[in-house]
């Protein structure tokens, strides 16, 4: 079984810890709620808490913690003037949302953060319209590290596919899968993300499909809809035997390339032996090269990453070809290729229509289609949110 990042599976997790209700609370938004589950159970390894500045610092700059260990997006605990005022290094906190206990910490660190260079640096642009740009600008201005314990587990919302990175690797050992491919999507799996992992599967042993399901911006695809979408999709096109789902709760982050590298630190840790990266990795709009996720890997060695990555091209269905192809090997021009925008599907899917069979499977459409239209009805309040 692979190693995970840093030698050692992290586990934060004390749920008979004693809480101290006197404690300064903290509360938390749904990033960090997320991120505080995210290093309990060991999927952020070797992280044990939320940065301190010396990490911080390192990871803006140099994309390694303070020990040199590679980690490429700073894990923050943002927390207003007014709350860092009632903290001294030292104090335990409570770590709170919607008055309940999720967590403490153990505050080693209150900083200001310089959020104009994070991000320059991690974003590589400081524009209010990238999501995630925006994302750090609305938060608290005061960041608070030290390490954490998780005191009790956000609710489940996809129950038999929430699974932490000591049963993903138990898993993988049941299943006898010596390789095990992860992939990272935010979107419903269309034709090109089903060639992607398709291709690796003709060469390892389990796809591990781990959609991601945290926050994301508000026009991608909800994460419900979108499991009802994998459910279908893998029960009509995929071997029971050869894929795992199971959920990542992070949010997104739109960080592009360092956040394909963060990606893939995550995937190991959670028992995988590669990663696919295909092309514009977490981007958002023009802001990243649409190579630039594969790129950044090659600043770092084979041991500092420790997963091997897989790298895709742009991938479409060739009208020529009669198959899924890339620019690797297919010979045609582009007005052959069936290729849409995230932005037409949504439109078309919206509108009730089906995207062509060559870019999305007919169930897997049928499915969003549904799903939208009942969001949609639940937005205008013509049907209660559970009906
Ligand atoms: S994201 O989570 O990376 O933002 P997305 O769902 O768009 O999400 O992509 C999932 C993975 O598939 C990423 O590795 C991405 O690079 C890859 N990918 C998506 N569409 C294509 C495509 N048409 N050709 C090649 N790779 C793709």
């Amino acid at each position: 079984m692979i190693q995970p990042h840093g030698g050692v599976l992290i586990n934060r997790i004390d749920y008979s810890q004693p809480v101290n209700r006197n404690n300064v609370r903290v509360e938390l938004d749904n990033t960090a709620l997320s991120d505080l589950e995210l290093i309990a159970i060991g999927a952020y390894s070797p992280l044990t808490g939320f940065m301190g500045e010396n990490d911080y610092r390192s990871v803006v700059k140099n994309m390694r913690l303070h020990d040199g260990t590679v980690w490429s997006i700073p894990i923050t605990l943002p927390v207003s003037e007014a709350t860092a005022k009632r903290i001294r290094c030292g104090d335990t906190v409570n770590l709170e949302k919607d008055g309940i206990v999720y967590g403490v910490m153990t505050v080693t660190d209150l900083f200001f953060p310089d959020k104009q260079e994070e991000a320059e640096k991690v974003y590589r642009t400081s524009e209010l319209q990238h999501p995630g740009v925006k994302k750090l600008f609305e938060r608290e201005n005061v960041y608070l590290g030290g390490p954490i314990i998780l005191v009790r587990r956000p609710a489940r919302q996809f129950e038999g596919h929430t699974l932490d990175p000591l049963e993903t690797r138990a898993r993988f050992i049941e299943l006898g899968w010596g390789t095990i491919v992860g992939f990272q999507t935010r979107n419903p799996v269309h034709r090109a993300h089903e060639y992607l992992q398709k291709c690796a599967l003709e060469m390892v042993d389990g796809l591990f499909l781990n959609p991601l399901v945290g926050e994301t911006k508000a026009d991608d695809i909800p994460g419900d809809v979108r499991m009802k979408s994998y459910k279908v999709l893998l029960e009509k096109y995929y071997p029971s035997t050869r894929v795992l789902l199971s959920v990542f709760p992070a949010a997104m982050r739109y960080a592009g390339p360092r956040e394909a590298i963060f990606h893939a630190l995550v995937r190991k840790n959670y028992g995988c032996t590669h990663f696919i990266v295909g092309r514009d990795h977490a981007g958002v709009g023009n802001y990243y090269g649409t190579y630039d996720s594969q790129k950044i890997f090659s600043s770092f060695t084979k041991e500092d990453i420790g997963i091997t990555t897989l790298f895709f091209e742009n991938s479409f269905y060739c009208t020529k070809c009669e198959n899924m192809a890339s620019y690797k090997t297919c010979p045609h021009e582009e007005k052959d290729h069936v290729s849409l925008s995230g932005t037409k599907v949504r439109a078309m899917l919206q509108k009730g229509e089906a995207p062509p069979k060559e870019f999305s499977r007919p169930e897997v459409a049928q499915v969003l289609i549904e799903g939208l239209q009942q969001q949609i009805l639940i937005q205008t309040g013509t049907v209660a949110s559970d009906g």
